[in-house]
Parts: C-alpha cells; structure tokens; sequence
C-alpha cells in the first residue's frame, strides 16, 4: 500500500469529477482452477486497488457523492476461515490505511443499492471482466450481461482512464522497480540459457527471479525459439545452435506495478550475419521511435515511423521493395510487423485494457481501423506527460502467412518472396522497453537492458 494520503487525494481527484449517485467498484473474487478451494493467485482489481489498495477477494466500495460518505464492504474472517488461512489482518483495518471509517456486512450492499435504484438515483460501475463480478451485478443492479456496456458509466469510465493515465510521482518510482526487477530477468536469461537446454528451463529459471523478490510475472512469460509466434506459451522446444531467443517477460512488484521488456539473443554465443542484420533494423526502429515520444506526438504517427524504419530496412536487404509510402498505407510490412508498436502499462501490463482499447488508446471519436497491422494498435492517441508506455517494433517471419500471402500473389509489387526462402526458419525479433513522457520529452523507465549487438554477444559468452 501508499499512504493514507495517497488514496484520499485518489478519491478525492475522482469526485470532483462524477456530479452525483453512488460509484460502485467491485473488488475481484477468488478465481478457481479446477474446484473453489484451489483457485488461481489471487489478484485484485487494478482500479479497485487503485483507489482503495485493499488487496484482499470479496471486498466491495462505494463512494456516496450526495451523501458524502465512503463504505467498504464485507465480511470478516469467520474462525473456520482463520482456521484454514490463518489470522490477517480486519477489512476495518486496513479500510482505515486508506481513509475510509465505515465498514459493512456485505450483505448490506443490496439493501443499500436496492434503495438508491427506488429513489432513482445514478449508480456509476465500470464494466466487469470477471463472471463473478457480472453475476455480481445481475444481482445487485438486475442489468444482464449483454447489458454492461451500454449501462455501466461513461462519465466513471472517463474520469478513471484520466486519472490512472496520469503516473504519480510514487507510481513512477514503483513502476520503475517492476522494470528494474525485469531487466534483472532479461540479463539472468542472456547468462543462463544454453543450447540442449528446454525453454522451460529458461522460463522457470527467470520466473524465480521475481518468485523470490515476492513478486509475479506480469503475465504469461513468453520464452521461445519461436518468436515469430506472437504470444507463444508453450515451452516445450530444445534450444539450438543457430537459433534465436524471445524472451518477452516482466515482473509485477508486490504492489502490483508492471514491467514488460522484451530481448532477443542468439541460442550460440554469437548472432549470425543475417540475425544481425534482422536484429540491427528492429533495434534502429526501436531507437527511431523511442526518440520521437513527447507531449502531443500522436503515437498512431510514431506506429507509423516504426512502419517506414522496417520497410525500409527490409528493403536494403532485398526483401521488400516499392514505394514505401504507399507500401506502408497499404499494409504490405505487415507481413514482418503485424503488431502494434506499444501499449500504455501501469497496474496493468495493457494498462486499463479492461477500460475498453478505444477509450484508454483512442482519441476521443476516434475509430480503429481493419486494416492488418493497424487493427492490433493498442495505443493510437496524443500522448501526454505522466503516461507510460512501451515500445516494441519487431520483424517476424511467420512461415504460415508469408506462404499464404504469396499464393494469394499479395503485395507482389512491394515483397520480394522469392528472397524470402531462406527467412522461413528465421524466427522473430522484437525488442522493448518502457517509457514514461515527460513534459517536453520522454525518458527510458528502469534501468538499460542489454541491447547492442556487442553487448549482448558478451553476456552470452
Ligand atoms: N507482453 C505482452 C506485450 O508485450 O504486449
Ligand atoms: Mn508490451
Ligand atoms: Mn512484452
């Protein structure tokens, strides 16, 4: 948890921003795996915790804003669940770490919400994500699911991805300790992996790095030969001379801040001719578009950058050819960059991404385009100081696309297939850092990670 401090000005930052009713924030429930006694590590909800940092399942808050008056419910521990977790510490303590005094059975919420709806007044929810919390909200506020997106609050949705958007100081200094706690993963993967070995082995052994430090990957570690498989979770694969390595992985500090970093090496201790040259073109457009962050660059323009810095480069190594305007407006690079180059990261690796992508990545009336490529930007809008984000170019050759494409004769006027043949074992490359825009420009979060050529080369001696 922050400070008391830290939860107060939160709420208090919202409120001014919703005129009336009631806000309702549902924290999560625990999620069983395979029976109710044995769930999934539990983990709240990212605005929930945001704005009320109690970290435990089956808490629920409102923020009465005629009244006034801020609640937590729920229910405290009964013996028999003392009995079986051990004694920790009350809802009503930790409800006073962060400013809120009134604690209720959470069998007073319905009473409670039933008589806000009778009087008619407005009841703010963002939409949920978990079933339990939909089935929550059937019950609470009789709307049905298909109904979520329509009746939850625009006015809360909005309020929340403005403020959450907007790192704090004390966010900035934890994010920055996921990130450093990520690299600390990358580096101890560039020493440790080694031909013969299972990408397993990689997995668990840099999953141990932030295991030990009490924190969590951030999401599923991708660890793979396979990097042209975009979010690969099988590792099953013997690593092999020759080949290369993705390791796309972060950790979540015990307060639940992200990192997410991407690095690729050579399995031998060196990269070969034509990984360099892979390599050497995702780590220019890494640094291209890194140097283009600051305030009020709308990011779908620095996507495009990335765009045009691997068409371009593809182009000097006789794999793409044409026009690269034109190639790029079509979506011929594509085929090689078939993501978005960033997303905003936070509480959440994808930050707000339950929020909706339009409404956290999208200026206000903007629509997402189709097209392949474009239509997996996260991020598109203006960016602002406080946010945070990464960058994450990549070539990939995905044998089962380019064999498509190029039966379909697509793009033949801007990819030169036949010099591609020798590109169908290559893999993937994508290489990421996270960054945070400061008022006239930008600065890299965390520590460097080993990313020159050089420098990697020796880490896997
Ligand atoms: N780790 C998922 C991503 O890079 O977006
Ligand atoms: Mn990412
Ligand atoms: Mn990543």
């Amino acid at each position: 948890m922050f400070t008391t401090q830290v939860y107060v000005q939160r709420r208090e930052a919202l409120k001014a921003k919703i005129k009336n009713g009631i806000i309702l924030f549902l924290g999560n429930e625990e999620s069983p795996m395979n029976y109710p006694d044995n769930p999934y590590p539990f983990r709240q909800h990212s605005s929930f915790l945001y704005y009320f940092g109690i970290d435990r399942p089956s808490v629920v808050a409102t923020i009465d804003l005629d009244n006034q008056q801020e609640t937590i419910f729920g229910d405290e521990l009964s013996m028999d669940e003392i009995v079986w977790m051990g004694n920790q510490a009350s809802i009503k303590e930790q409800a006073e770490k962060v400013g809120i005094y009134e604690v209720l059975p959470s069998v007073k919420l319905y009473t409670f919400l039933r008589e806000a709806i009778a009087s008619g007044r407005d009841i703010h929810f963002l939409p949920p994500y978990r079933p339990e919390n939909k089935i929550k909200l059937l019950r609470l506020l009789n709307i049905r699911p298909d109904q979520f997106a329509l009746k939850s609050s625009e006015e809360l949705l909005k309020a929340v991805i403005s403020q959450r958007e907007i790192k704090e100081k004390d966010e900035i200094t934890e994010l920055e300790k996921a990130i450093n706690w990520s690299v600390d993963m990358h580096v101890e993967a560039m020493k440790y992996a080694k031909p013969g070995m299972k990408e397993a082995d990689v997995m668990a052994r840099i999953a141990q790095v932030v295991l030990e430090r009490q924190g969590q990957p951030s999401f599923p570690i991708i660890a793979t030969v396979h990097g042209e498989i975009l979010h690969n979770h099988h590792y099953g694969n013997t690593l092999k001379r020759g080949q290369l390595f993705l390791l796309d992985a972060g950790a979540e500090t015990p307060r639940h801040y992200a990192g997410d970093l991407t690095s690729t090496f050579p399995v031998s201790k060196n990269f070969s001719r034509k990984q360099k040259e892979i390599y050497q073109l995702v780590l220019n457009a890494h640094y291209a578009t890194a140097n283009m962050l600051k305030p009020g660059i709308e990011f779908r323009q620095v996507h495009m950058h990335a765009c045009r810095v691997i068409f371009e480069g593809l182009k000097e190594l006789g794999i793409t050819k044409g026009n690269t305007e034109e190639a790029i407006a079509e979506g011929a690079h594509a085929l090689f960059f078939p993501t978005g180059l960033g997303h905003m990261m936070g509480l959440d690796v994808h930050d707000m991404e339950d929020l909706g992508e339009l409404n956290v990545g999208y200026n206000p009336g903007e629509s997402k385009s189709s097209l392949f490529g474009l239509k997996s930007l996260r991020l598109a809008k203006k960016l602002l100081p406080g946010h945070v984000l990464t960058i994450e170019p990549g070539i990939y050759f995905i044998p089962e696309l380019i064999k498509l494409w190029k039966a379909d004769k697509k793009f033949e006027n801007f990819i030169n297939y036949k010099n591609l043949k020798s590109y169908m074992n290559f893999g993937g490359v994508r290489i990421e850092q996270d960054y945070l825009i400061t008022k006239r420009s930008n600065r890299l979060l965390g520590r460097k990670k080993p990313m020159e050529i050089d420098e990697i080369e020796k880490l896997r001696q």
